[in-house]
């Protein structure tokens, strides 16, 4: 596992300078008290190379036996070629396929659910799966209702083909609702609305979210992949070591907790320090946590997330 960072924070006291809000609002209503800002000339495929370089040492493998790249990102370099491409130039690699999924939100266990089937049906050895959110790049900094959730990073994980049984992922569940998609967007720059004067003006280059209903659907998607996941599984929620959930809001994931049955304890949380980016929270917090002795090998590890789409799903993890 790998993680990137920007060095430069966002308080909540730096962003009272900008809106109408108050650390007492944020904190209450989210959880959050800082989060971390690249800079203007740092891309997603500079913060996904940061990240994965870290990864592949952590892995103590040679970048040259990765054998296929995946990235995640709602904030690519570019609409194409996609950041994945990029990551691989920029590691220094050739002839290896590379591709983007979108899954906003999701996009961490999107992935690892594509890996995991590539890994076991084809031939690839090692997959590099990375997700690079610059989600300061496409925040409308006029709005409080969305300017104060969201930061950047990167996160990086290297999954290997292995021959153990009942190691590693043991299941995965995806979802997604497509007639829901306008309740988070960015609506300008594809071929629907296509970057104009006006969508520059109207700040429709911008996330927009309607806060309250995607909370609602969060709380019930999450909880629900999830104990469909453990029932399939057959494990039930106190075998369960640690929740890495996605880190939205605390409110979300103190919901998510009380549904599952399952101690807000043993949720491990980190927005308090990096707010909402987007696919790369979940390989963020669950570095973190593993630096922190949280779990070990053995232990069974669920990973769970929701986002823009919408996209939801579940990942169990045996680890290794
Ligand atoms: N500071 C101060 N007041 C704010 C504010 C801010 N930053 N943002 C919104 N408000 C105000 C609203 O204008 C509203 O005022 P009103 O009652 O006078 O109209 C009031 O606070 C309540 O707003 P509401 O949107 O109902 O708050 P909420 O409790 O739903 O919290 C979110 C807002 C965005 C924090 C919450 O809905 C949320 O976390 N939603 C899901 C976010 C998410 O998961 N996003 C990503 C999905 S991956």
């Amino acid at each position: 596992m790998g993680v990137y960072t920007p060095e430069r924070r966002l308080t909540n006291a730096d962003l009272t300078r900008l809106v109408d809000t108050s650390d007492e609002w944020i904190r209450t209503r989210t959880g959050m008290i800082e989060r971390r800002i690249a800079e203007p000339h740092e891309a997603a495929s500079d913060m996904a190379a940061k990240a994965a370089e870290r990864a592949i040492a952590d892995a103590g493998i040679t970048k040259e036996e990765i054998d296929l790249i995946i990235v995640a990102t709602i904030t690519p370099d570019h609409a194409f070629p996609s950041t994945a491409c990029v990551l691989q130039a920029k590691l220094g690699l050739t002839d290896i396929p590379a591709f983007d999924i979108s899954a906003a939100c999701s996009g961490f266990v999107y992935m690892m659910q594509v890996a995991n089937h590539m890994l076991r049906a084809g031939d690839y050895r090692n997959v590099l799966i990375v997700s690079s959110e610059k989600l300061t790049s496409i925040v409308d900094w006029e709005d409080r209702s969305t300017c104060v959730l969201f930061g950047d990073a990167a996160g990086a994980f290297v999954l290997s083909k292995c021959s153990e049984p009942y190691v590693g992922i043991l299941g995965n569940i995806l979802g997604a609702d497509g007639s829901c998609g306008y309740l988070l967007k960015l609506p300008a720059g594809g071929s629907v609305m296509p970057a104009s004067y006006e969508t520059v003006v109207n700040s429709q280059h911008c996330l927009k979210m309607a806060g309250k209903e995607v909370f609602k659907v969060a709380v019930r998607t999450m909880s629900d992949c999830c104990r469909r996941l453990l029932e399939k599984c057959n494990i039930s929620p106190d075998e369960v070591k640690c929740v890495i959930p996605h880190q939205a809001n605390l409110r979300i994931i103190d919901a998510v907790a009380r549904h599952l049955g399952i101690p807000l304890e043993k949720f491990c949380i980190n927005l308090q320090n990096y707010g909402n980016t987007s696919s790369a929270t979940i390989p963020n917090c669950m570095k973190e946590a593993y630096d922190q002795g949280r779990f070990k090998a053995g232990d069974l590890v669920l990973l769970t997330a929701f986002g823009g789409g919408f996209t939801w799903g579940a990942t169990l993890i045996r680890w290794k």
